[in-house]
């Protein structure tokens, strides 16, 4: 383990003079899927690109280590991001690693305990917004040009370069690119981070093609989907509960150039993936995650997968992060008494 600019130090905007803030992220496994095969009812090969085995349980620690990384070399002495919460808690946990201050702003209500924890514990200054985090975003953005703090959301280039990495180790697993990648859009960086990695694998001949990539929003919050702005976005999947995503023509235009697409899916297509993924393949990610595979199974429903094909879904961030949802799909049952014919009734096998 080498921490992704290591790792990809020829492909990434860094020099010997950088200060490579790192907590070892990326080196994320690509779990072969066990039982989608069988529930698309198609014969294709499917990975699921756990990124909640990052450091702080998001892909947002591979465009992190460089936006932070860059930022020291530069000289900041303080971070700011808006987030959805996934964002703050990866900016927390490096700006706490480089030794220099971290300031998240976030959208009120919704808000999922493991991230808060994370953004606390590392030491942020949390400023809940009464407002969404398109409006939090916007506060990031005039704050910065009156304070020397740098912005850490995907509106920073070197995000974006960190993140494209994941593409990079999906083909040096794969020995190529799939034929189609799904995963789920909120701001819409990551999608674009991914297409930027495969083009730039492509053109260094690590691989020989592109994928189409499917990029999954959550209906209540899908502005892509919609074209327009969606003033009030709701969605059971926080981390992409996004009406105005900063990224979007970049998405649009890695729609248009890998033939994908970008749709929507809805809570409980996403809660039922959500809970496939957990039950059926042993894998524990985050509702927002559990788009990407809503969406491969809408689009396999549709006749759009073919026999041999090869899919990859990125999980975004892990399922302990939001134990609200896990714990409102699934119940506790009430205690029973501490005896063998009890415990055996409740067992019921
Ligand atoms: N999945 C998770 C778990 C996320 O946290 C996010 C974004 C996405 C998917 C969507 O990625 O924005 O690049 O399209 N979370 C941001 C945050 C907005 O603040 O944590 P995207």
């Amino acid at each position: 383990m080498k921490g992704i600019i290591e790792r990809y130090r020829a492909y990434l905007p860094v020099t010997d003079k950088t200060p490579v803030v790192t907590l070892l992220e990326g080196d994320t496994p690509l779990i072969p899927s066990r039982c989608l095969p069988e529930v698309l009812g198609v014969k294709v090969k499917v990975y699921f690109k756990f990124e909640g085995l990052n450091p702080t349980g998001s892909f947002k620690d591979r465009g992190m280590t460089m936006a932070v990384s860059k930022g020291v070399e530069l000289g900041s002495k303080a971070v700011v991001c808006a987030s959805t919460w996934n964002t703050s808690a990866s900016a927390a946990a490096y700006a706490a690693r480089a030794g220099i201050a971290c300031v998240v702003l976030i959208p009120q209500g919704q808000i999922a305990l493991g991230k808060l924890a994370q953004a606390l514990i590392h030491g942020a200054r949390v400023i809940p917004i009464l407002g969404n985090f398109d409006r939090a975003l916007a506060l990031v953005k005039e704050i910065s040009k009156v304070r020397p703090i740098l912005i850490v959301n995907s509106i920073n280039p070197y995000r974006i370069e960190g993140q494209k990495t994941a593409a990079f180790e999906v083909v040096d697993v794969l020995g190529d690119a799939p034929d189609i990648h799904c995963i789920p859009v909120g701001n819409a960086a990551n999608i674009t981070a991914y297409w930027k990695g495969y083009k730039e694998y492509k053109k260094e001949g690590k691989a020989t093609r592109l994928p189409k990539m499917w990029g999954f929003q959550a209906s209540g919050a899908a502005p892509l989907v919609r074209g327009k702005i969606i003033e009030d976005p709701q969605t059971i999947a926080t981390a992409i509960r996004i009406g105005n995503p900063a990224s979007g023509p970049a998405a649009l235009a890695t729609r248009e150039e890998s033939g994908g697409a970008i749709d929507e899916v809805s809570d409980d297509e996403i809660l039922e993936a959500y809970q496939l993924l957990a039950n059926r393949e042993g894998v524990f990610s985050e509702p927002a995650s559990a788009a990407a595979v809503a969406g491969l199974i809408k689009y396999a429903r549709k006749g759009l997968l073919k026999a041999g094909q090869t899919v990859v879904c990125t999980l975004t961030g892990h399922g302990l992060k939001d134990p609200d949802t896990a714990t409102k799909v699934k119940n506790l049952p009430p205690p029973v008494k501490p005896d063998k014919d009890a415990v055996l009734k409740a067992i019921g096998l």
